[in-house]
C-alpha cells in the first residue's frame, strides 16, 4: 500500500481564517518573533507571550477546519494506516476534521507544558504567567509550543517515516524553516515521489517532482479525489 507523508504549514489553515507568518499581513509582520517565539522572549516577558498565544488560541477555538483539512482526513480514512500528517501548525484543525495520524512538530496551541517536570496537559483558553503546574505545582508553565532555537518534536520518527514514504506531499508552507524545509530532499533521496500544493511556488519548489499552485481548499480536494479514483 502507498505510504504517504504529508507536511502541512500555515497555508492550509489560511482559509479557515488563521493567519500565516510570512504572507502580507502575516504574524511576523505584526509581532517580533524574538519577543513571542523564543525561550529568551518568554523569560523576558511571559505576559506578552501568553497574550500572543491566548489571542491565537481564541482564534483557533473559533475557527473551523476547511475543505483541505477534510480532504486529508478523507484520504487517511480510505488509505487506512498509510497516511501520516506531519504539521508545522499548532492549531487543531486537522484533528477536528477527523485526521488521526497527526504529528505536531512545532507543538500544539491547545496544550500547555511544565518547564520543570515536562508534564503536558490541555491548556485553558487563557493562560497566564506563573500559573502552577497541575503535576508539580511549580510556577513553570508555558505554552506547549516549540520556539525558535528549540528542537522540534518527533524528529527521529519523522525521518524514519520519510525514508519509508512512497509519496511526500507538502501543503501550504513557504519552505523558510528547517528541518521541515528539507523533508522533500530526505524523501526524494529515499525514492519517494514528491508533490507541492501551495498558493505560490515555495522556496523549495524546485526540489519537488511536481508542483501545483492554488488555494488549498481547491487544489487539495482535487488531488485527493485523483488519489481515490486512481
Ligand atoms: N492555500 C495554499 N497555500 C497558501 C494559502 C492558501 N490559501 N495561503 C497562503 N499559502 C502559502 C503561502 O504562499 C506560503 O508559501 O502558505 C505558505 C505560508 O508560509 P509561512 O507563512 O512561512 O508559514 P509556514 O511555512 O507554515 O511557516 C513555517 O515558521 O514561524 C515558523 O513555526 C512557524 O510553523 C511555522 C514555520
Amino acid at each position: 500500500m502507498t505510504k504517504i507523508v504529508i507536511l502541512t504549514g500555515a497555508g492550509i489553515s489560511a482559509e479557515s481564517g488563521l493567519g500565516t507568518f510570512r504572507d502580507k499581513d502575516g504574524l511576523w509582520t505584526k509581532y517580533d518573533l524574538d519577543d513571542v517565539a523564543t525561550p529568551e522572549g518568554f523569560a523576558r516577558n511571559p505576559d506578552l507571550v501568553h497574550d500572543f498565544y491566548n489571542a491565537r488560541r481564541k482564534n483557533c477555538h473559533e475557527a473551523s477546519p476547511n475543505a483541505a483539512h477534510h480532504a486529508l482526513a478523507k484520504l487517511e480514512s480510505e488509505f487506512d494506516g498509510d497516511v501520516l500528517i506531519v504539521t508545522q501548525n499548532v492549531d487543531d484543525l486537522h484533528e477536528r476534521a477527523g485526521s488521526r495520524a497527526v504529528w505536531h512538530m512545532h507543538g500544539q496551541l491547545m496544550r500547555a507544558r511544565c518547564s520543570a517536570c515536562d508534564h503536558h496537559w490541555d491548556a485553558p483558553l487563557e493562560m497566564h504567567a506563573h500559573a502552577p503546574c497541575p503535576a508539580c505545582a511549580e510556577n513553570t508553565t508555558r505554552p506547549d509550543i516549540v520556539w525558535f532555537g528549540e528542537f522540534p518534536f518527533y524528529m527521529d520518527q519523522i525521518w524514519d517515516a520519510l525514508r519509508a514514504a512512497d509519496l511526500f506531499v507538502s501543503v501550504g508552507t513557504s519552505g523558510n524553516v528547517y528541518p521541515a524545509a528539507a523533508f522533500v530532499q530526505d524523501a526524494a533521496r529515499a525514492g519517494a515521489d514528491t508533490l507541492e500544493l501551495n498558493l505560490e511556488p515555495s522556496l523549495g519548489a524546485h526540489d519537488f517532482a511536481n508542483t501545483r499552485q492554488g488555494p488549498a481548499t481547491q487544489i487539495v480536494p482535487t488531488w485527493v479525489d485523483e488519489m481515490l479514483s486512481a
